[in-house]
């Protein structure tokens, strides 16, 4: 790949991280800075989309300037300017989207538009810079979760979504509804460390059909009733329990759905992205059930959740194709992976 050498400034704020980094060659991160607006949501319970947009404006330079500064770098040593541009909330993607072309604009360099999920999937290639397509993916996110093949960099075929919320919404609302601060996910993989996975059963999504599709809001329902149901007979219950009995059920539906989707491609190479790859109840099911039979691949923490760095891999195909994008660009909040022809 290093052809066609690029030092490339990314920029990130679809949701509530406020991140800038610096990538070289698609892979290789030179600095990495990531300003998350985490404690200000979380007296509210969740991402507040306006207080969002508001504070990536605030941060945005300082984060750049950041990047920069730990990189050791001018924006005279970029070869160019790369940004997220969908899917996420829009006004938050505005203000990376503005602020990047502005940017290029200023300093005369090329302005690569990048998919956020995209960004994701790449988070993999930091990790592992062995790793190459073709391979399959299990994204899974706080808005999305897909199983894909990543045919070519840039080439996905879509083999299932979900078909109501996405695995993280999931986790975080049954956090919310335990109590736990925002974000969820790592807070009730801490909790779900005391409880017994066991102690319920909750649904299967999807149960006896074959498709690769996932559901997380029966699971979901089924929680939120059954706390209803105990509460409203006076009894009591475990929180760690209902926690861990809940993450095992997300986790199985995922790893279940992964397992057929590998079955059916034969593709030795498999590969997790988005902020529940943290999860280490998922890394450790997927590695039990697939590690003697594929190659898995998960992305160091870091790369994980929201950050830019993962933005500066994923421009890196855009910059080889040539894939520039010119001062009309808009932010798109429902962009899709782009799929084979
Ligand atoms: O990819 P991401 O940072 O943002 C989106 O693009 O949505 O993913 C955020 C999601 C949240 O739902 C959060 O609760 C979840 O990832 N998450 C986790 C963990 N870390 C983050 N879920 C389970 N276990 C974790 N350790
Ligand atoms: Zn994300």
């Amino acid at each position: 790949m290093a052809e066609n050498p690029a030092t490339i400034l990314a920029i990130e704020t679809s949701c509530d991280e406020t991140a800038a980094a610096i990538v070289k060659d698609g892979r290789f991160v030179l600095s990495n800075a990531v300003y998350t607006q985490i404690l200000l949501h979380r007296e509210y319970g969740g991402v507040v989309p306006e207080l969002a947009s508001r504070n990536h404006v605030q941060k945005l330079t300082y984060v750049v300037e950041q990047a920069l500064r730990e990189a050791n770098m001018q924006l005279s040593d970029m070869d160019a300017i790369a940004v997220t541009y969908g899917p996420g909330l829009v006004g938050a993607l505005l203000t990376g989207v503005t602020y990047a072309k502005s940017l290029a604009y200023a300093a005369g360099k090329p302005l690569i538009p990048v998919n956020h999920m995209e960004g994701h999937i790449a988070g993999n290639y930091i990790s592992h810079p062995e790793l190459e397509p073709p391979f399959l993916c299990l994204v899974v996110s706080g808005g999305h979760t897909q199983l894909a093949v990543v045919e070519d960099y840039g080439e996905y075929r879509l083999l299932g979504e979900t078909r109501d919320d996405a695995a993280g919404e999931a986790l975080d609302k049954i956090a919310r509804v335990l109590g736990l601060p925002y974000p969820g996910g790592p807070a009730l993989a801490e909790l779900a460390k005391d409880g017994n996975p066991n102690a319920y059963t909750f649904p299967v999504s999807f149960k006896g059909e074959s498709h690769l599709d996932f559901s997380f809001s029966g699971i979901k329902t089924a929680v939120i009733n059954l706390l209803h149901t105990i509460e409203q007979k006076g009894g009591t219950y475990r929180r760690d329990d209902i926690a861990a009995s809940f993450q095992k059920a997300i986790v199985d539906n995922l790893v279940r759905n992964t397992v057929r989707a590998f079955e059916r491609e034969r593709i030795r190479n498999v590969a997790v992205a988005g902020g529940v790859s943290a999860n280490t109840l998922l890394r450790e099911t997927l590695t039990a059930k697939l590690g003697k039979r594929a190659k898995l691949y998960f992305p160091q923490l870091a790369y994980c959740t929201d950050n830019a760095a993962m933005i500066g891999a994923a421009a890196y195909d855009g910059w080889v194709r040539k894939n520039f994008a010119d001062y009309s660009l808009n932010a798109d909040p429902s962009l899709d992976l782009p799929e084979k022809e």
